[in-house]
């Protein structure tokens, strides 16, 4: 594996090279070299010419006698010479360049360069050289650049590089070192350019660099490092360019980055971070560019991630396949930003907040994401010309359906609408997942929607987790992340996830296995599910139950028995993991209620529970709450539900249980074409939040567009959820 060596220096010296002539230098030349004046550029970067022999790729096997005196450029490079003595080259006091890459050295001590005061640059890497002696460069005073890489080293000697103070550039890189000593670099207090990756080194030691002062860029790439100690990159003083490229860091090295003040390039691209979090990259006073490509794991850019940043402005975060999350509030202070590049990722949506908290941004890579294309990223159409979209042909809509492979860019801002339901993404975690006993692991939830959800977990067993819950295996942080500690068998089972905001809720249920033992479901048909009848009143009744574990998911439907074609008969409410108590409202006095609660559980079974209940008969004071002004708006709404549950039904008619009344109300079997079914946006009760403060009956009833405690849901299925958010959104007054 070749490194990504100054690419960019190369290419541009090969074209600079390209375009001045080469001319021939008319002097006695070895058989079959090539002699020239050829453009030459100095370590530094600085143009000449230079007089050269050219005597690559002639299966010599050793350096050839009787060159030119002045020459000045030696190219020995693809030979197969084991052996230099210093009468072969110390005839040439010009010499200042000598390539012997890719011949057949197995030892420094065939090497014998004593006698080249002049030399600035040895190519030595592509041989078999396996150690390095104490001063095997001795005599090379005035060399700039050593290039090693490529070769076989295991050993080298603290005192390898001695005399080579004037040593600008030093290519250690892919080798087969296992450790680095900050010894070798005592000899080279004028390094400035460091690449030793590509070695099985296992860590870096504090102060591993420190004689380094003059250091500007450091390649530690392709090492396989696990983590970075907090000392790591002391005394790097002015160290500009920083790669840890493809290593096996699962978390920003903050610590150790405070100690780069000076740096201006960061590459982490090719490592298993799995979260940005905040204060990842702080106060990095220098930092222009900042890459963070090619991480399969990388899931989520949390809150605060990037925080004062004055001088970042190019930040790559591309090709991360899971990365389906930038909270709206990732990047702060950030004021010289100009190229936000976020192609290629899982990404649903940009949240405006993020551009509008980047005052200087001039351009966005958003092509090639599965972007849904309503309200969070309604900003794109409406934002005046201010902010370029590169690609935008290819920028396209994945949802909803009707808007699909239009370029977000041109679909009208009115076609979005304001408000969007939570949506988790599906790549996220997985749907399976396997702990070794008495291992940690996080799921990270995240999901984007206008207004910002909440985020809360379910285990198996039913309980519901906040940020606020504490316990010994389990942690929910507020950004949605739920971490498992030292778990047992007892922790497997089915979790879920639940984002909810006031327009509406989603989940996504991940098994965890815990050890060998594969998890099953428990299909413990006695322990049969109980609806209960909590409360009776006149227009409202409260219903209980246990919930099952590992249930996916709770579907409530209720009738009244005695108008099943009447206005509101049927009501089907969708329930997110966690809830145990549903507040059945709008309902009419004196009327009995037919109840089911269904549960499905992961392997496609379910279980149902039914109740009959009878509401109270009003006070004379009572009145029955208004009217149904937007009923009729609620049709469409009832007609696509009516639908999905239609076609469950067709997939199989519901058991029959004793008692002879059927489990499902008889509405269930020739109620569904008549548009009769109402969607439920009543309050979700007891257990639900017990440390909130109830709502206050005197104000207003449930729904409060504005409020940021929802108290009411409108609970759809996910199949039509994109659809029926424009209904929710535009419709919203029929909620209240
Ligand atoms: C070496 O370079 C110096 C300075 O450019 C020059 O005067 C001298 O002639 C060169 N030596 C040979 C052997 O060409
Ligand atoms: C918004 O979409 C319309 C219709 O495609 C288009 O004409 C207009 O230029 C778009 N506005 C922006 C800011 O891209
Ligand atoms: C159920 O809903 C009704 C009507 O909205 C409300 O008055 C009542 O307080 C609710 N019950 C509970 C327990 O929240
Ligand atoms: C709940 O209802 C939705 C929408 O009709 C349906 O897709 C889902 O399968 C139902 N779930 C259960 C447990 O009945």
């Amino acid at each position: 594996m070749r490194l990504l060596a100054a690419p960019l220096l190369l290419a541009w010296v090969a074209g600079a090279t390209a375009a001045v002539p080469v001319v021939p230098w008319r002097v006695p030349c070895p058989p079959q070299c090539a002699c020239q004046i050829r453009p030459w550029y100095t370590p530094r970067s600085s143009y000449r010419e230079a007089t050269t022999v050219d005597c690559n790729d002639l299966f010599l096997t050793a350096v050839p006698p009787a060159l030119p005196e002045g020459t000045q450029t030696l190219l020995l490079q693809s030979n197969s010479i084991v052996r230099v003595d210093q009468s072969e080259l110390a005839y040439l006091p010009n010499l200042t360049e000598l390539d012997l890459s890719q011949n057949s050295f197995s030892d420094a001590r065939d090497c014998d360069f004593r006698a080249l005061p002049q030399l600035l640059s040895l190519h030595l890497e592509e041989n078999q050289l396996s150690r390095l002696e104490d001063h095997s460069f001795a005599g090379l005073a005035s060399l700039q650049e050593l290039y090693l890489n490529h070769n076989q080293l295991y050993r080298i000697a603290p005192r390898a590089f001695a005399g080579l103070g004037n040593l600008l550039r030093l290519h250690l890189n892919s080798n087969l070192l296992r450790a680095i000593d900050s010894r070798w670099f005592e000899m080279l207090p004028n390094l400035e350019i460091l690449m030793i990756g590509g070695n099985k080194v296992d860590a870096i030691l504090d102060m591993n660099f420190r004689p380094l002062a003059n250091l500007r860029s450091l390649v530690l790439a392709g090492m396989s490092l696990r983590e970075i100690s907090d000392y790591a990159l002391e005394g790097l003083q002015t160290l500009e360019s920083l790669s840890f490229y493809d290593n096996q860091l699962a978390r920003v090295p903050r610590r150790a980055l405070e100690q780069v003040p000076g740096l201006k390039f960061l590459d982490l691209n090719k490592n298993p971070l799995q979260r940005v979090g905040p204060g990842d990259f702080a106060n990095m006073l220098h930092l222009k560019e900042l890459g963070l490509n090619n991480m399969e794991e990388l899931v989520s850019i949390d809150k605060f991630a990037l925080v004062n940043l004055p001088e970042l402005t190019k930040l790559d975060i591309t090709n991360n396949p899971r990365l389906s999350f930038i909270h709206p509030q990732a990047f702060h202070h950030l004021p010289q930003m100009e190229t936000l590049m976020l192609n290629n990722n899982a990404l649903t949506a940009l949240h405006q907040q993020t551009v509008e908290a980047l005052p200087n941004l001039q351009e966005v890579g958003l092509h090639s994401n599965p972007i849904r294309c309503d309200c969070v990223i309604r900003w794109a159409n409406a934002t005046g010309t201010r902010i370029r979209f590169i690609e935008p042909q290819s920028t396209l809509c994945a949802e909803p359906p009707d808007l699909q492979r239009r370029p977000v860019r041109e679909v009208p801002f009115r076609e979005m609408t304001g408000d969007c339901l939570p949506l988790i993404s599906p790549r996220s975690f997985p749907s399976r997942l396997q702990v070794a006993s008495g291992g940690s692991t996080a799921l990270h939830c995240r999901a984007l929607a206008e207004p910002e959800p909440e985020i809360y977990w379910v285990t198996p067993a039913g309980v519901r987790l906040t940020p606020a819950h504490v316990s010994r295996r389990y942690r929910v942080y507020p950004e949605g992340t739920l971490e498992l500690r030292r778990v047992t068998a007892e922790e497997a089972g089915l979790y879920t996830c639940v984002a909810h905001n006031l327009v509406g809720a989603d989940s996504k249920t991940v098994t965890v296995a815990v050890g060998h033992a594969s998890f099953q479901p428990a299909r413990d048909e006695d322990q049969g599910l109980q609806l209960r009848v909590q409360e009776t009143h006149p227009y409202h009744i409260l219903l209980a139950w246990v919930p099952p574990p590992n249930v996916v998911s709770t579907n409530l439907t209720w009738s009244s028995a005695s108008s099943p074609r009447g206005r509101g008969a049927a009501a089907l409410a969708r329930l997110p993991q966690g809830v145990r108590s549903y507040n059945m409202t709008r309902l009419l006095q004196a009327t009995e209620y037919w109840a089911c609660l269904q549960v499905a559980f992961a392997d496609a079974h379910t279980q149902l529970a039914c109740v009959w209940a009878r509401t109270k008969e009003a006070s004379p004071c009572h009145r029955a709450p208004g009217g149904r002004p937007g009923l009729i708006a609620m049709l469409a709404l009832a007609i696509l539900l009516a639908a999905g549950l239609a076609a469950r039904l067709g997939a199989g008619q519901p058991r029959q249980r004793v008692g002879g009344r059927p489990l499902l109300p008889a509405w269930a079997f020739w109620g569904w074409s008549t548009p009769s079914v109402r969607v439920v946006s009543a309050p979700l009760v007891l257990l639900w939040n017990p440390g909130r403060r109830r709502p206050d009956p005197q104000k207003g009833k449930g729904y409060h567009p504005h409020s940021s405690t929802p108290e009411t849901w409108p609970l759809l299925s996910d199949r039509e959820r994109t659809r029926i958010t424009f209904w929710f959104c535009t419709k919203r007054e029929v909620m209240t």
